[in-house]
């Protein structure tokens, strides 16, 4: 991309942050909170020289600011244009890893073979448009399943899952996903503290500081 499309683009995103913003107020700050307002409660929560593992890639702009934050970026996508499009744009950089597929059928080999702080960005389901519609709208079940079976190779873990508004199955429109009580005993059974902030529900294994 030359200077212009460069400077373009940067324009288009400040004006797509402007109005999203725009929209949040004037629903009186109702969920979910824009973007860039839930990327900082990534940045703020997640843990330093950690792992991040992402669920649903989508154009890949929270992949680069975890990118430049942590050693490492596993990011799953099953869109292929989505998919295809994250690798040409983090093609070259070593420390991020674009997975095609769902990320409850990656997640059962790629989850042993990390070690260490590990984050987990929990954010890949279906939500119109483009994105992918795979067996379930919500794969979290079968995630948290996943990240239980492997909590004891890592030293520490927080997990971020996103959209916490669309946890109601009594809603027809969100029937795939688990309740939040499953989120919060899930947490507890594991033993890791929980809250919810900006529509984001975090569970962590950290000591508060
Ligand atoms: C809300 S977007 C992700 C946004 C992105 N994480 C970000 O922070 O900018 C949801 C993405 O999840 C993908 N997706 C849908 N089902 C999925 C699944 N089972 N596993 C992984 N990703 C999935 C969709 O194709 C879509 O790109």
């Amino acid at each position: 991309m030359g200077i212009l499309g460069d400077l373009r683009s940067k324009l288009r995103a400040r004006r797509d942050q402007k109005n999203e913003e725009c929209e949040w107020v004037a629903r009186g700050y109702e969920a979910p909170s824009p973007s860039w307002i839930k990327r900082s409660v990534l940045l703020r929560l997640g843990q330093e020289e950690a792992t991040w593992i992402e669920t649903g890639t989508f154009q890949g702009d929270t992949t680069a600011l975890l990118a430049a934050t942590s050693r490492a970026v596993y990011t799953i996508e099953p869109e292929r244009t989505l998919f295809e499009l994250a690798e040409a744009r983090f093609r070259g950089d070593e420390r991020v890893h674009v997975i095609h597929g769902l990320s409850e059928t990656a997640f059962p080999s790629l989850l042993p073979t990390l070690s260490g702080k590990v984050n987990f960005w929990l954010d890949g389901h279906y939500s119109g448009g483009i994105t992918h519609q795979g067996p379930t709208d919500c794969p979290v079940r079968d995630e948290l399943a996943s990240i239980e079976r492997n909590l004891a190779h890592f030293d520490s873990v927080v997990v971020l899952i996103d959209d916490i508004r669309c946890f109601d199955p009594s809603n027809p429109l969100y029937a795939d996903y688990p309740s939040i009580d499953y989120l919060v005993d899930w947490a507890r059974r594991n033993g890791l503290r929980w809250h919810v902030e900006h529509d984001i529900f975090v569970a962590e294994s950290r000591t508060a500081e």
